[in-house]
């Protein structure tokens, strides 16, 4: 077991346990020597805006100002809305739910409670949205980067518009905060209409979950998001070091591309055994697919490459998919997570009855480790390569750790694939062809072409 706060255990995935489909050491000790100069060329890069969001962990004005604007937030409003999607929203939400949990409601009166809208144009969810908060005690977060996401600015427009009504054209301006780039349509909107703008930070948006925009929802909610901060410094730190026994996240990343490449393992699922990660799983997913899903490498060369992520959870997923990993195809890997040293006592109540007398008196916690270890032995048994990454609790500081850890493992699998982790141009075709049918100027070429269809 090797990593510095939290732990990543490999046993499973190496060829002793899982014969052919494991890793050999002969095999990591060729990509070893690959770290150096990953790390030194990553260092000359440093300064660039894709990589900006290694210095987000050390960025204290940012996390001064989230500070103390959150505190005035929390005074004034009972609620946030965050509108954003994909990096501008899934972040926030997996932390929300990672340390709030699904039911959160006003745990005291100086933390918000966060609701998350604009990942969709399904307008059901938002029926129900304006069905729970009261818009006169709602604080409006909008967050885009390029400030003309479809489904973002609709949302925007339709809550702005409700709002009005609400408070009033001139109250409303104090509600609403925008995170946008520069010389944005919504960074021009918001110097019209006079509403509060926090920068996005100079990288993308499936990067920026430590920047403004994750960071102060998660202020809101009352939760010390300089322990986040912390957190992924330890990991950048570990990050650092061009040895493979000292970087776990290298050493995570190398097992996922020796899966990938040398044993047609494309598949890698992440299967917490912590129902509040639920969330971290479709965060993990947009970073993983977004930034290795890619057709050309960085030489130009067409190579249609990616690991497919999937977003599982334990022990939930027992229920539904181990049958399919035990059993189907050999083209997965699967990550568990799971935290050690959870402090809650709930107990399964004394039942006399034959058949359930095995449950009597057993901690929740403790059936749902047994849960996780049963189905990482049945995997392995069954050939099927796992590992698990271990948090020692589920808090701000490691929830910090285990985002900058998949961060970085994102990056560190970039670089072995040879791909540019940071764009996305296989989004951008159906975007013209919506812009295309919603009539958006410029782009008639794009409704010309699928009206044909
Ligand atoms: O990772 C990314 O860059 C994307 O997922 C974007 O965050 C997403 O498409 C939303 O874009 P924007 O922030 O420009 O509205």
């Amino acid at each position: 077991m090797i990593g510095g706060k939290i732990k990543y255990d490999h046993e499973f995935m190496s060829a002793k346990r899982v014969g052919k489909y494991g890793y050999k050491d002969s095999e990591i000790k060729s990509l070893a020597k690959k770290l150096r100069s990953i790390n030194k060329e990553l260092k000359e890069k440093k300064d660039s805006p894709e990589l900006s969001f290694r210095k987000l962990p050390f960025d204290k004005k940012t996390l001064k100002q989230v500070v103390n604007l959150s505190r005035k937030f929390r005074r004034l409003y009972d609620n946030l809305v965050v509108v954003g999607i994909g990096g501008s929203d899934l972040g926030a939400r997996a932390i929300y739910q990672a340390l709030a949990g699904d039911y959160a409601t006003q745990m005291s009166s100086r933390q918000m409670n966060l609701y998350f809208a604009g990942n969709t144009t399904d307008p059901a969810p938002l029926v129900d949205l304006l069905k729970v908060i009261n818009l006169k005690k709602t604080l409006i977060y909008v967050i885009s980067k390029s400030g003309s996401t479809t489904e973002t600015m609709s949302t925007f427009l339709f809550l702005r518009k409700k709002l009005i009504q609400k408070v009033g054209k001139k109250k409303h301006k104090d509600q609403i905060i925008i995170t946008t780039g520069h010389d944005s349509i919504l960074s021009e909107i918001a110097q019209k209409e006079g509403y509060q703008v926090l920068p996005h930070y100079p990288g993308g948006g499936r990067y920026s979950v430590l920047s403004v925009h994750g960071l102060l929802p998660i202020a809101c909610a009352g939760f010390d998001v300089e322990r986040l901060l912390a957190g992924a410094k330890v990991i950048e730190r570990i990050s650092k070091k061009n040895s493979l026994k000292a970087n776990s996240v290298f050493f995570f990343a190398v097992l996922q591309y020796l899966a990938f490449t040398k044993r047609k393992q494309n598949i890698s699922v992440i299967m917490p055994y912590n129902y509040n990660l639920n969330e971290f799983g479709f965060w993990f997913r947009q970073l993983w697919a977004e930034s290795l899903g890619k057709i050309y490498n960085n030489k130009n060369k067409k190579i249609h490459t990616g690991m497919t992520p999937i977003a599982s959870l334990g022990p939930t997923d027992q229920h539904s998919q181990i049958q399919l990993y035990n059993e189907g195809p050999f083209d997965k890997v699967v990550t568990f997570i799971i935290t050690e040293n959870q402090k809650n006592n709930l107990k399964v109540p004394k039942y006399k009855n034959d058949d359930l007398n095995y449950l009597n008196n057993h901690k929740f916690l403790d059936i749902l480790k047994i849960e996780h270890k049963a189905t990482a032995v049945s995997l392995m048994k069954n050939k099927r390569a796992n590992g698990t990454i271990y948090l020692p609790k589920l808090n701000e500081y490691y929830l910090g750790q285990l985002f900058y850890f998949y961060e970085m493992a994102t990056v560190y699998m970039g670089e072995l694939l040879n791909v540019n982790v940071f764009d996305q141009p296989g989004v951008e075709q159906s975007k013209n062809f919506m812009y295309g049918l919603l009539g958006r100027e410029g782009y008639e070429k794009y409704k010309n072409e699928i009206t044909k269809i």
